[in-house]
């Protein structure tokens, strides 16, 4: 079994390595590449994979390259975790957008617009040298915003799977409260990538999200970042990022007052790339764990193994509707618990949605919708139109200011501006 990482340069890599080495029975690697542009960070990133493999005892082959095509031939699986622009452009998409008194942010509202806009094209590029080289190669997606790019490649008609790490990093932390294995539980959580609510925790078949709630609410709540009285009121749980709809002008001013995420993040890079250079290093880092990236490699394997040893176990993903949420066109992209074999993902029949969830997952598919058309074919008007039908800019003095800003921030990463 081959797999390629695109983006593989990523201080993130340690940690997808590490559940290749520690899950090598699920996904039995026998080569992976490591692709980026970045040639100084990859020598590190895959020495240090080599390591990680060698203290591990695992068999599988590890090399890296700047070029894709030739790094994804053969591969089974290609694993894209890519950032157009690197923290520096992420750093733009959390910052401008505050001026507006909106949220800035990597995937919710305009920041996250910015960075589909400069994404989608790389991606779809990558996607189609992929299936040139190996038309029957599955493609994970991780790179953000999963929901739109996800959409992009599906509606290009690649073989693409989105996945993000929510959904996981709920089981586990669930499963530990119940004092269960993760495996033993199984969550009713439905939406859109970074849109999502748990709105059932299965154990043996019994929902014991009320419990769940009654005995944990305030772990839950305060993990969330969101008042305890929400969650009870709604008797089910939302994703962290909610918060950026539910308490949009608190989250405004506290982004005001402190440094970015990405300054943050570009600074543990510092440390962490240093690290890696060491060779008597040949484990993650604890530092890696102050990343929001917590289980993203135990996710990768589950959903490589699932699609290429054609399982048929359930997992959550980002796929096609297709009916599964029927107020949303087919070709939405929706994040939802699916079988997952050889031939792709099965979402798994939803319960019917209240208006309270409904409504605002059909508003962010608009935008999602028109961010892509934007994405695609370029031009103000386009950006404008997403801008103005997103619910939380939606009026026109805002969005023809963050039109602007956005183009203006992003103009040598968007081929037509
Ligand atoms: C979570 C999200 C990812 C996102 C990450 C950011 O894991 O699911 O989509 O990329 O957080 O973490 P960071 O450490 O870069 O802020
Ligand atoms: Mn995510």
């Amino acid at each position: 079994m081959k797999l390629a990482v695109v983006g593989g340069g990523s201080t993130y890599t340690p940690e997808l390595i590490d559940g290749f080495a520690r899950l090598r029975d699920v996904l039995p690697l026998e080569e992976l590449v490591l692709i980026d542009p970045a040639a100084d960070r990859l020598e590190l990133v895959g020495g240090l994979a080599r390591r990680i493999f060698a203290k591990q005892g695992h068999p599988g082959r590890v090399s890296w390259t700047d070029d894709v095509d030739t790094g994804v031939d053969g591969a089974d699986a290609v694993l894209l975790q890519l950032r157009v622009g690197g923290q520096a452009a992420r750093n733009m998409d959390e910052t401008w957008p505050l001026e507006c008194g909106c949220v800035g942010q990597e995937t919710t509202g305009a920041g996250g617009l910015a960075k589909a806009l400069r994404t989608v094209p790389v991606v779809l590029d990558i996607a189609e040298r992929v299936r040139r080289r190996n038309p029957n190669a599955w493609i994970i997606d991780f790179t953000n915003p999963v929901g739109i790019v996800t959409r992009a490649l599906l509606t290009a008609g690649h073989k693409a799977v989105g996945l993000c790490n929510v959904a996981i990093g709920f089981q586990r932390k669930f499963a530990k409260l119940l004092d269960v294995t993760p495996e033993e539980v199984a969550l009713d959580h439905v939406g859109l990538n970074h849109l999502t609510w748990e709105r059932g925790v299965r154990v043996g078949g019994e929902d014991v999200l009320p419990k769940l709630l009654s005995e944990h609410g305030d772990a839950i709540a305060a993990d969330l970042h969101m008042p305890r009285s929400l969650v009870d009121r709604l008797g089910v749980v939302p994703s962290y990022y909610l918060r950026y709809f539910y308490q949009h002008d608190e989250v405004v001013r506290e982004l005001k007052t402190k440094p970015s995420r990405a300054a943050q993040v570009a600074e543990m890079e510092k440390q962490l790339l240093e690290m890696y250079g060491d060779p008597a290093l040949d484990e993650k880092p604890e530092l890696l764990s102050k990343r929001g990236g917590a289980f993203y490699s135990e996710a990768a394997v589950a959903l490589t193994s699932s699609l290429l040893r054609d399982t048929g176990d359930v997992q959550v993903v980002n796929t096609l509707n297709n009916g599964t949420l029927p107020f949303l066109p087919d070709d939405a992209v929706i994040e939802v618990p699916a079988t997952v074999d050889a031939r792709g993902t099965h979402p798994l029949p939803v319960p019917a949605l209240e208006p309270l969830y409904s409504g605002l997952i059909a508003n962010v598919t608009g935008y999602e919708h028109l961010a892509l058309e934007a994405a695609l074919k370029g031009g103000a008007d386009r950006v404008f139109e997403a801008l103005l039908a997103h619910p939380l800019i939606g009026q026109i003095e805002y969005a023809q200011k963050l039109t602007d800003d956005l183009i203006a921030h992003n103009r040598e990463h968007l081929t037509w501006a």
